[in-house]
């Protein structure tokens, strides 16, 4: 699990770790159900080799982590950490080599994705510490720029 590293204003400390925490116990309590018969299913199919298959899904859990990490980061406080965390997990590739696999459609929704995460990251550094509503504001419309993108893409893609 990736930690921010920095210890501003306690941001590392008990209070942040304890949102992380609360994160992961709900994760665990979270069971799978049925899917929708493939037939009735509308999203692209994307055919993948096994291991990468695996390592994009890979990737892709990391991302619920980093969006949970980012939200519990935001709701203690810690806005600039939770900007550094977005943008060294989420802004920036991290070299997969995925890619190449994917439709240039796909890999256009990935680019508005990393870009999201790099505008909020900059969002981060610009409110007001502690944000004002003004703030708050921004950071939440920059959040759910970044949700949408994972809420595009997943409606349009499945990989098998
Ligand atoms: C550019 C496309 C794209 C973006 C952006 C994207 N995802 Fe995904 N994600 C996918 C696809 C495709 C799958 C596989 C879906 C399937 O086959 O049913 C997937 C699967 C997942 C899974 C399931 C992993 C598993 O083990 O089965 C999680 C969790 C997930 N994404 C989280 C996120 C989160 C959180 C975000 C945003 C912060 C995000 N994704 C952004 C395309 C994307």
């Amino acid at each position: 699990m990736t930690r921010t590293g920095t210890t501003r204003r306690g941001c590392t400390t008990a209070k942040c770790a304890a949102g992380l925490l609360a994160g992961f116990a709900l994760l665990a309590t979270t069971a799978a159900v049925r899917a929708a018969p493939e037939s009735d299913d509308p999203r692209l199919l994307i055919t993948l080799p096994d291991e990468v298959r695996q390592t994009f899904l890979e990737h892709m859990r990391t991302h619920m982590t980093t969006l949970d990490q980012v939200l519990q980061l935001v709701g203690s406080g810690c806005v600039k950490e939770a900007g550094v965390l977005a943008r060294k997990e989420m802004a920036i590739g991290q070299g997969l080599g995925i890619g190449r696999h994917m439709p240039a459609e796909f890999r256009e929704m990935g680019f508005a994705f990393h870009r999201a995460a790099d505008d909020f990251a900059r969002v981060t550094q610009t409110v007001a510490d502690p944000p004002d509503a003004a703030g708050w504001k921004s950071l939440m419309t920059g959040i759910a720029a970044i949700t949408t993108q994972c809420a595009g893409c997943h409606g349009a893609y499945r990989v098998r």
